[in-house]
């Protein structure tokens, strides 16, 4: 995967056999062990890593529960009921499952957050950018839909407000969204059929993601990391092997996550859900308030912070599809907020902007509540369309260090340390 000249050697008759019909050995040494890695990265760059284990915790814990679950409307709640009490260690499994989707948006919003604020969306990394803005949709539509699969109050009357959004579009071609509600229900109401197909979509949509990830990867080792700095490799003395410095490092941050993964687990399973899941699904009573898990909670507010369905339905959607264009909006020269002296308090003001926004979308959507959320918003909209664009253009960053080593071992250091970068390692022209 990686554009850097192979310092594989096979140590064995059998590895070289195999080695010259399916280098895959040396495809992971050069772009797992080898690979050159900047020396500066701080523990944020270690949710790539995690993010990569709670995929495949996501999936390996999905296949057992998809052993014993029963995707149908009369059988769904109590299957799951049935798995927490009486399957072998159904209820750690259960468990963590869910709690391991509130952990996997933990860590993708941190990793994103991390991308945002150091630039690393900027040439020459767009299309890893890209395939990262899929991948947090693909999550989404995954989460929404297994969040349907226990069949509780929250599950059904969740699903029965989300697809519902698309009759809006009846207020542009009148007859197609309810077409389309129709078709995604696989039927005339929120049922059993719908159950069973989001099942299958919630069976299917990890792999999709784990081909995204794949590619996401890939575009990483062609582009190599950014790191705090935002510099290019330019020494030798930049960057470590990954393995075994950055692989410790992931390791101690994956140990940490998992403390609170599994604090989380163990003592407080249901602390992230909504209580009304509990309840088995009943088309006859809706819930008082109807919200989402907390992970949606900003988009949520975004929807019910526009007057009309359509333009709330637009403004969520919007929310999520500016994020393709931030390579394009951020103008500034530098990569690293840390060199910003202008945008790093509007970067602080997005971070305030969003939380505010997972609070007022638990809210009523009433009163001051909806007042606040349509401030919020406005910011949310304006920091991409407004203050990236103009801001990169009029702000002068502070000096950069000359390089990592330099960033690192102080003012004059270019070379020593570092441990053996492969010629044409430094993954990309620096592109400002
Ligand atoms: C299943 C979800 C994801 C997985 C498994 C994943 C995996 C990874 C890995 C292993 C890395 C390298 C280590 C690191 O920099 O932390 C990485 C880097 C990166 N990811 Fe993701 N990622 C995911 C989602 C996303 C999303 C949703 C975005 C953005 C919308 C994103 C944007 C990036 C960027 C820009 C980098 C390069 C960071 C840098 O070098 O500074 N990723 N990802």
């Amino acid at each position: 995967m990686s554009n850097h000249v192979s310092t594989y050697k096979p140590q064995s008759r059998m590895a070289k056999w195999w080695d010259d019909r399916l280098p895959i050995a040396r495809l992971m040494h050069d772009s797992f062990v080898d690979f050159p890695t900047p020396r500066n990265l701080n523990y944020l760059w270690t949710f790539g890593g995690i993010l990569s284990f709670c995929l495949v915790a996501q999936i390996v814990t999905g296949l057992v529960l998809a052993m014993h679950y029963q995707p149908s409307g009369a059988d769904a709640f109590n299957s799951v009921e049935r798995i927490r009490r009486d399957v072998n260690f159904g209820w750690m499994i259960r468990n963590f499952h869910a709690v391991g989707a509130s952990m996997f948006f933990v860590a993708v919003y941190i990793h994103i957050f991390r991308g945002l604020y150091y630039g690393s969306y900027k040439a020459p990394r767009e299309i890893l950018w890209i395939l990262g803005v899929l991948i947090f949709l693909a999550m989404m539509a995954t989460a929404f839909m297994g969040y349907a699969l226990p069949w509780g109050q929250m599950s059904f009357w969740g699903v029965t407000v989300i697809t519902n959004l698309f009759s809006s579009l009846d207020g542009v071609v009148p007859g197609v969204g309810t077409a389309i509600v129709t078709w995604l229900w696989g039927g005339f109401s929120v049922s059993g059929a719908t159950l069973n197909r989001f099942f299958s979509l919630h069976y299917l949509l990890p792999f999709v993601i784990m081909g995204l990830v794949i590619l996401h990867v890939w575009a990483l080792h062609v582009a190599g990391q950014n790191n705090p700095t935002g510099l290019d490799l330019k020494h030798k003395s930049d960057s470590v092997p990954m393995a075994p410095f950055a692989v410790m490092k992931d390791a101690v941050g994956l140990f940490a996550f998992l403390i609170v993964f599994a604090w989380f687990v163990f003592f407080l399973p249901d602390y992230l859900g909504h209580a009304d899941n509990y309840i088995e699904a009943n088309p006859l009573v809706t819930p008082p308030h109807i919200v989402p898990e907390w992970y949606f909670l900003p988009f949520y507010a975004i929807l019910r912070a526009i007057p009309s369905k359509l333009g709330g339905v637009l403004a969520m959607f919007g929310a999520i599809a500016v994020l393709f264009f931030v390579p394009w909006l951020d103008t500034s020269r530098v990569r690293s907020t840390k060199y910003r002296p202008i945008y790093r308090w509007f970067f602080w003001l997005f971070v305030i902007s969003c939380l505010a926004l997972g609070y007022l979308g638990a809210k009523p959507a009433d009163g001051i509540y909806v007042f606040w959320a349509r401030v919020f918003t406005f910011y949310y909209f304006a920091h991409f369309l407004i203050v990236m664009p103009i801001v990169g253009l009029i702000e002068t960053p502070k000096q950069l260090p000359r390089s990592i080593t330099e960033d690192v071992l102080g003012p004059g250091k270019q070379t020593g340390g570092g441990m053996g970068i492969p010629a044409g390692a430094a993954a990309a022209p620096e592109k400002r």
